[in-house]
């Protein structure tokens, strides 16, 4: 397994690592209050990548100041909606002409292949910036008709909904950065984004370009930090109009308790369990290689990944064959190897806690297929799994594990999936592969997730929304949907009579 970093590092990359990092509050790069920096990793290697300014309270409570005089009195509100959808767009041309170097960050500090996060990651960020551009030019209220006595004319107002708290996970440092930013810019709200301590460095590499593209000082300040200290202070900081949170179901629920102090809005994007069901009428080469790329898209760190995979039991033994080969012939390495399709974990964290559930899951009866270990003797690398004799009560099956590894299952009734398949306290995705088309959009309509993939997973697009039934989450990501996540309706009413 190649896992050296290349030693021709990107120049431009090595330029912004080579000195600890800033964090941008009032469109100027500033030091912690405290002095302190924090270090990012290489997981690839284990090393330290980047110092990074670590940002606190003292740090949120200035990003803060910073974000509500934007909001109140600058001049980001007297902009035209046009306006801002052209500084946006700007944003997303910035960003595509830095494609390479991007993808080169992403990789460095989420370990994840340069290769991929060049057709991935990078320009689904573009395109979110480019379609939540259109955006602003198209929130509007209605014209309400009333029925009360007299002569009205009613309308509403979708107004922006004001300073925006967004914290964000580490799988797709980038991307979550564009869906986050994206449709609260759009919008005309002012944002304190914290980034994942795990990978801060395309966001404070994107903060510049924020700051190039001409956005006002104060519209966007980036602060990382770790979660219990400058998230914890973003999430109940009394002037946040609203926090907007990606991560593990754990830290929304207590981002829930710290907007409470003001009733500040909440949206969360959260864990999952998706089940992935392949009937026996499926095309099932397309089902195999489906299935294998639903849970070993980036290293299984999905939110929706395909992690619960259930068969009809007469092609059970092929797909399970079918996947596990699939999975042997991923070829794990550094994520700067040209080679490479899958890279490490993202910290020694996730590797403990991947490993410790392929223990409990070996140790409740589960076996391994393929794969079922660490890999390599450095970075924190783990080999593509899939395992079998699993039952629904074990933790490997209830547990989100955000790492390479499936759970394979068979079903002899179509009837019983349905109830196994939503037997998870998440619903955030599911998929169906059947050639039956009335099949498969029953069971569209009795999956309770908030995305079903039918004969296909993990196709985002700008355009469709995504977020979670049950507890993955409140609210949607994306589509139009998402910009009710930061507008706040207003309804006026006048006497014509
Ligand atoms: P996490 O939920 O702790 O971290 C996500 C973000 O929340 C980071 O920016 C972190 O600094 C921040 N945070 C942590 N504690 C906070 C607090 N008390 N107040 C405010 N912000 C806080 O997730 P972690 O520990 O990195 O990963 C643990 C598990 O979470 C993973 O194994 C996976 O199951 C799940 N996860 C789910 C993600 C998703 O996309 N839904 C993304 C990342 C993790
Ligand atoms: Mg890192």
């Amino acid at each position: 397994m190649g896992i050296a970093v290349s030693p021709q590092i990107h120049p431009q990359v090595a330029e912004f690592i080579d000195k600890p990092r800033k964090m941008l509050i009032n469109g100027r790069w500033m030091n912690a209050a405290s002095g302190k920096t924090f270090p990012t990793y290489n997981p690839a290697t284990g090393e330290v990548l980047a110092q990074i300014a670590e940002g606190d309270r003292d740090d949120i409570e200035q990003a803060v100041r910073a974000a509500r005089k934007a909001f109140d009195s600058g001049p980001w509100r007297r902009m035209t909606p046009s306006e801002r959808g052209r500084l946006i767009w700007k944003l997303a041309d910035l960003l595509e002409q830095h494609s390479e170097e991007f993808a080169y960050i992403e990789s460095l500090d989420n370990g994840k292949a340069f290769n991929i996060a060049k057709v991935a990651d990078v320009p689904l960020a573009v395109d979110m910036f480019r379609y939540m551009a259109g955006w602003a030019t198209k929130i509007e209220g209605n014209t309400i008709p009333i029925s009360s006595g007299g002569k009205f004319l009613a309308y509403t107002l979708r107004e922006p909904i004001g300073v925006v708290g967004q914290i964000i996970p580490w799988n797709f440092p980038l991307l979550m950065a564009a869906w986050k930013l994206g449709p609260a810019l759009a919008a005309g709200c002012t944002v304190v984004l914290k980034p994942a301590e795990q990978t801060p460095l395309s966001a404070l590499r994107l903060g510049e370009l924020v700051m190039e593209a001409g956005f006002p000082e104060g519209v966007v300040n980036i602060v990382p930090g770790y979660g219990e200290t400058a998230g914890a202070a973003l999430a109940a900081h009394p002037n946040v109009d609203k926090v907007a949170f990606t991560g593990s179901t754990e830290v929304g629920k207590l981002i829930v308790h710290a907007a409470a102090g003001n009733l500040k809005k909440v949206s969360l994007e959260l864990g999952g369990k998706s089940p992935n069901v392949v009937f026996k009428d499926a095309d099932l080469d397309s089902a195999i290689a489906g299935s294998a790329g639903a849970i070993f898209f980036n290293h299984g760190q999905c939110c929706c990944a395909g992690s619960r995979l259930y068969v009809e039991k007469s092609v059970y033994d092929r797909v399970v064959e079918g996947v596990a080969a699939e999975a042997k012939k991923i070829k794990v390495g550094s994520g700067l190897d040209p080679e490479t399709q899958m890279g490490p974990l993202v910290s020694v964290e996730q590797l403990n806690r991947v490993c410790g559930y392929l223990e409990a899951g070996f140790s409740e009866g589960a076996k391994a297929v393929v794969g079922g270990h660490k890999a390599g003797d450095r970075g924190y690398f783990v080999e593509p799994t899939v395992l079998v004799n699993t039952k629904e009560d074990m933790k490997v099956v209830k547990e989100e594990i955000f790492g390479p590894v499936v759970t394979a299952m068979p079903f002899t009734d179509p009837e019983e999936i349905i109830p196994r398949a939503n037997d998870s306290e998440y619903g955030l995705a599911a998929a169906v592969w059947t050639r039956d088309i009335g099949k498969a959009h029953r069971m569209a309509e009795q999956l309770r997730a908030g995305t079903v993939w039918i004969n296909c997973y993990n196709v985002f697009d700008a355009a469709l929304p995504f977020g979670g039934y049950k507890q993955s989450g409140w609210g949607r990501e994306m589509g139009h949907e998402v910009l009710h996540n930061y507008t706040q309706t207003k309804a006026v009413c006048a006497n014509i009579a």
